[in-house]
């Protein structure tokens, strides 16, 4: 399995991953917008053969007012069934996570997740080392509430 930054190639595969694994999708227009802003903050997992089993979609957050520090934000991760469990997504935050510090200076990482998704608490709590910020009430479509989370990116 190889993990490399994403290209414009690669973003109907993104787009595909992302419909059969979340029900937060997003325009080809607004994939394509990541990856010509930010070109270093979001990879791709390819197989064997060059497709793409998984990919992280990030973004410098913009509507920061002042006094905030610069901070990266996750728009979306995810990893095909049967890709999973193998240390993908882990390797594609940390991908992403170095870029922002490294890249854009970003002093943290903040994200959204479902309350009932155990599996990316696992990932981003116990794996990764993100914590609760603040619980956002209905965030989802679905009426789901959010944890907002956050992870230093200080050394
Ligand atoms: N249950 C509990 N903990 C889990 C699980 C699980 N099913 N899956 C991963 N973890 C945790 C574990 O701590 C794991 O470490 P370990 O394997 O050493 O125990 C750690 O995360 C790292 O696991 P990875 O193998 O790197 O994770 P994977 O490649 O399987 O991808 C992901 C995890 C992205 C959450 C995957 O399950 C997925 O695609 N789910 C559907 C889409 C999704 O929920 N995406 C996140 C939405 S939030 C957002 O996009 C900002």
């Amino acid at each position: 399995m190889n993990i490399r930054p994403a290209k414009v190639d690669d973003l109907l595969g993104m787009q595909a991953c992302n419909l059969q694994n979340l029900p937060e999708n997003y325009t080809l227009r607004y994939y394509l917008y990541h990856a010509m802003t930010w070109p270093s903050l979001s990879y791709v997992a390819e197989d064997h053969q060059g497709r793409i089993v998984g990919y992280i979609l990030a973004k410098m957050e913009e509507e920061r007012d002042e006094k905030q520090p610069i901070h990266g934000h996750v728009t979306s991760i995810s990893v095909l069934r049967s890709y999973r469990r193998l240390g993908l997504a882990k390797k594609l935050m940390v991908q992403s996570q170095e870029a922002m510090a490294n890249i854009y200076r970003a002093q943290f990482v903040s994200l959204h997740v479902r309350k009932s998704n155990r599996a990316a608490l696992g990932l981003y709590k116990d794996t990764l080392g993100f914590t609760v910020k603040s619980i956002e009430k209905g965030y989802y479509a679905d009426g789901e509430d959010a944890y907002a989370m956050e992870l230093s990116l200080q050394q």
